[in-house]
């Protein structure tokens, strides 16, 4: 039997493609191993949202050459979006010619097959530059998440931030259908998920490509009257299209998170119309202040990026000044990398010192703001879905509360997709522990 190994890069909407990946590779009679050494094929599953991720999967191809040499059997495919960038495949392939197969994002499908060509003729390319395929919708789905199951409500984006390569290798906006999504999260929900978590690169655009009328504040509201005991999550939402509504339907949710992932980006005005963000500052907080009205308890997190062309020292202050209004419970800061093709790559760009002080300096700041949310969390009691066991300490599970934190406690692991009460009685940075209450 064949063995595979998967190596992953990026976002959630990688994570779960790799589910889709493995699910073909079982079907074909692979099981998974766990090192590169022990695998018949080695897929790198790949991002190009930026830099680092990109750097990261070159490295780790390229450290491959040595086990390729002393197994020539081994095959070792690339997909994922950074294939899917213009003339990446070939680029790849002549640096490392020792790569089997590469496949884009569109033509996921045809892995078995390409599997299957390979042991006859030399590397293979399948990339469809066509962006509206989504062969993927197809394909099997072996599930790795454990108590969450990650769901596609969209594929692709239509917002052309000037600096995200997103919609260049993902292409436009696809909607799958209400009653399909519906139809998937009932199922899960049947199989034992406690967790479902709804992905697509701007979830708030839900629908507007349909033309039933289907938008994303009515589908959660359908699978909110799903029976059963269960949370729903979502990702990501663009502070443009996060509207009023879509608030009060979370609000008045029996299931879906008081969690709300929406990346800011920038805190000044300046930055975000060069970024082609489409709201300003003041919208921004006006919705979050809304939020909160509506929910006291809720958890804001945010992507925050630092050293876009042209970001002077006072946009930076306005970023931490965004930072500070907002308190947000925990953030996701990058440093600005070009992306080819994309309008910010031919800016005029920020030297790499400035750079490194700003992200230093924001960094620092959130992790005071993590710190003292967590210490506000401390007496308090909070329902937690334990998804795992915390291999940092011994005979302790982990699970997050509502709002989407992280707590650790002691117990074992038959408490995994459990709901608990928990006490919180310490707090360490964005780590909080405590104890279950006993019913
Ligand atoms: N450089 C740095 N960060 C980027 N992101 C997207 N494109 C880039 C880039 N070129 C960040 C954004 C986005 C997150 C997923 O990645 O903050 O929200
Ligand atoms: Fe990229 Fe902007 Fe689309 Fe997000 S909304 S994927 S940052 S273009």
């Amino acid at each position: 039997m064949y063995k595979y190994h998967i190596v992953t890069y990026g976002c959630q909407m990688n994570v779960h493609e790799s589910e889709k990946i493995a699910g073909m590779l079982v079907e074909l009679g692979y099981h998974a191993v766990s090192s590169p050494e022990e695998a018949d094929l080695i897929v790198f599953n790949t991002c190009c949202i930026r830099d680092t991720a990109e750097k990261r999967a070159y490295g780790n191809i390229g450290a491959l050459k040595p086990l390729k040499k002393k197994n020539p059997d081994l095959m070792i495919a690339v997909v994922g979006c950074m294939t899917q960038q213009k003339n990446a495949s070939n680029a790849l392939l002549s640096k490392f010619p020792f790569v089997d197969i590469v496949l884009g994002t569109n033509s996921l499908d045809q892995l078995p097959i390409l599997l299957q060509e390979k042991r006859q003729k030399g590397s293979l390319i399948r990339v469809n530059e066509d962006p509206t395929v989504d062969p993927s919708l197809e394909l099997p789905i072996y599930r790795t998440s454990g108590t969450n199951a990650w769901v596609n409500i969209m594929y692709g984006c239509n917002n052309f931030c000037t600096y995200c390569i997103v919609p260049y290798v993902r292409g436009r906006e696809r909607s799958r259908s209400l009653e399909e999504v519906v139809a998937d999260v009932k199922q899960l929900i049947m199989e034992g998920y406690k967790e479902i978590t709804l992905l697509g690169q701007n979830v708030d655009s839900y629908g507007h490509d349909l033309s039933d009328g289907s938008d994303f504040a009515t589908l959660l509201q359908r699978i909110d009257a799903l029976p059963g005991k269960y949370r729903v999550r979502f990702m990501t939402s663009h502070p443009k299209d996060f509207d009023r509504r879509t608030v009060d339907v979370i609000a008045s949710s029996s299931h879906i998170c008081h969690n709300i992932h929406l990346p800011v980006q920038a805190g000044s005005n300046d930055v975000l119309k060069r970024m082609n963000r489409k709201y300003t500052v003041e919208q921004y907080l006006e919705i979050v202040d809304y939020i909160k009205s509506k929910m006291p308890d809720v958890g804001i997190t945010s992507d925050i990026m630092i050293g876009f062309p042209g970001e002077s020292e006072a946009d930076f202050e306005s970023t931490c000044d965004l930072v500070k209004k907002v308190r947000y419970s925990n953030a996701f800061t990058f440093v600005y990398s070009p992306r080819k093709g994309t309008p910010a790559a031919t800016m005029e760009q920020i030297s790499a010192a400035v750079k490194k002080s700003r992200i230093t300096r924001l960094v620092q700041l959130q992790n005071d703001i993590t710190k003292e949310l967590s210490e506000g969390y401390i007496g308090g009691t909070y329902e937690v879905l334990i998804e795992d066991v915390n291999p940092k300490y011994p005979g302790t599970v982990c699970g997050r509360t509502d709002s989407g934190r992280l707590v650790t406690l002691t117990g074992s692991p038959d408490l995994i997709g459990s709901f608990l009460m928990v006490k919180i009685t310490k707090a360490r940075s964005a780590a909080l522990f405590g104890e279950m209450i006993k019913e």
